[in-house]
């Protein structure tokens, strides 16, 4: 019987796509140590937003929660989602706090590091896979799946043999928007076992209503772990449910070691976090978007779009903007829509609708992208976009990273100086959030109230339209 491992997400990716990221670690922690007896191969429990959010709005410590669960989980591998050179957050970070990070993360008790780059470009993973191979970590190298004329299987069989190369142990297939196709998802298992002969993992997001598919298929075709959510938090812009994967995949005769009863334990417990959660659930994110197969948007961004619109009074505007966002996204060089792509395609197509006129106006943020700022895009730009975007200036060709200057202890020169008394994790959460996290370290923050039900938009920025400012809400949804 040929095995697969069933690799839970409900403490990272579940919450993250259903709940605005907003599950407390007090929440979490009294299911652990039933949780941990039912046989999943690993729970994804931190990086994405999780860092983010826990400092920014639950005025937790995200180191603690790393440690809190590691205390109780002793037979399941814990792993987090690192986007590269981002770590966990949305700039590139020097690499001297990328190797910091990564090695504090391993001694804080983490097994599994999924990296991914949100353009693909394997020279922004280089440091982190590297550091967490030196401290005998499991690095399970992410491919960002999506849909456009130049991201073809060879071209996916080229990222995964650049990861290869680099001695990653695993390929994570990540399929933020829930695009994967069974039938593409098995000829793309296939193909990456003959080609690359690493172990797979499907990761799947539920928004179209193909992942279960989409699984099944890549399963048929060999992949080795696939990635689930407890019930009470799947499906929708989250994952297929654990207990409905665990129960098909152990009929069709795979071994995933996982015992049923267990899971129905765990479920009746976030059946009950659901409803204590429920100000956080949009009801829209809950059910499938088909409209995904043609806009190709990942979970959560749709919902915020939704809201940025709302905030401006302009939700009749939306179908302008979701017929926008591929059209960005092909100026944009085809990237990949995740964290922080998602964001700056996301703003930048609401912008270019209500300001009428195409880059008319252009976020920071676009306009790094155009310059190489967060790396090479997966097609070229085209001149005319990055002289309308840049101007005289030109886009750099290097590593983004290597033209910054190593912070670390600098960072923390500033924080003794204003006489905090910190550890190297405090000075990290300093580094990578700057403002929230040293109002964090200096305890100004508070953790917010739960929201009455349908109340909740997470993050919100402000952006200057003519003179005039407009908030705009964007979740990260990776
Ligand atoms: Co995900």
């Amino acid at each position: 019987m040929s095995k697969v491992r069933i690799v839970d997400l409900t403490l990272r990716d579940g919450h993250q796509s259903l709940l605005a990221t907003r599950m407390r670690t007090r929440d979490m922690l009294p299911i652990l140590e039933t949780f941990d007896e039912a046989g999943i191969y690993s729970f994804e429990i931190w990086g994405g937003a999780t860092f983010d959010v826990a400092h920014r709005f639950l005025n937790e410590n995200p180191w603690d929660r790393l440690r809190e669960i590691r205390k109780r989980v002793k037979n399941t591998q814990l792993q987090m989602l690192l986007r590269g050179q981002n770590l966990v957050g949305y700039r590139h970070y020097s690499d001297d706090v990328v190797e910091k990070f990564v090695t504090k993360t391993v001694e804080n008790g983490l097994d599994i590091f999924r990296i991914f780059d949100a353009l693909n470009d394997v020279r922004n993973l280089e440091v982190s896979i590297k550091t967490a191979k030196k401290l005998g970590a499991h690095v399970q190298g992410a491919i960002c799946y999506t849909i456009s004329p130049v991201h073809t299987i060879e071209k996916y069989v080229e990222i995964a043999n650049q990861l290869a190369e680099l001695e990653v142990d695993s390929i994570c297939i990540k399929d933020m928007a829930g695009l994967l196709s069974p039938k593409v998802s098995y000829e793309l298992v296939k193909a990456l076992k003959k080609e690359v002969g690493l172990p797979i993992n499907l990761h799947s997001h539920y928004t179209s209503g193909m992942s279960s598919m989409a699984m099944i298929k890549g399963v048929e075709a060999g992949a080795d772990m696939v990635d689930t959510c407890m019930s009470p938090i799947s499906m929708g812009t989250s994952h297929p449910p654990t207990e409905s994967m665990v129960y098909a995949l152990n009929e069709l005769g795979y071994d995933t070691g996982v015992k049923l009863d267990v899971l129905l334990e765990v479920r009746e417990y976030f059946m009950k976090l659901r409803e204590k959660y429920a100000g956080y659930l949009d009801p829209l994110s809950t059910i499938p978007d088909t409209q995904v197969l043609v806009y190709q948007i990942p979970g959560g961004m749709f919902s915020n779009m939704i809201a940025q619109l709302k905030e401006q009074n302009a939700m009749d505007k939306l179908p302008d903007v979701l017929r926008e966002v591929p059209k960005v996204r092909e100026d944009l060089g085809y990237v990949p829509l995740v964290t922080p792509t998602s964001q700056i395609v996301g703003v930048q197509a609401v912008i270019n609708v209500l300001v009428g006129e195409r880059y008319k106006v252009v976020t920071k943020e676009t306009k790094d992208l155009v310059k190489g700022m967060y790396g090479r895009t997966p097609a070229p730009i085209k001149e005319e976009i990055i002289k309308k975007i840049l101007g005289d200036e030109r886009p750099i060709d290097g590593r983004p990273a290597d033209l910054l200057e190593p912070e670390f202890e600098k960072r923390k020169k500033e924080l003794e100086e204003m006489g905090l008394k910190v550890s190297d994790e405090d000075v990290l959460i300093y580094c990578l959030f700057p403002q929230t996290g040293l109002k964090f370290l200096k305890g100004e923050l508070q953790e917010e109230p739960f929201p009455a039900a349908g109340g909740a938009v997470s993050g919100t920025f402000e952006v200057e339209i003519e003179g005039k400012k407009y908030k705009v809400s964007v979740a990260p949804p990776e």
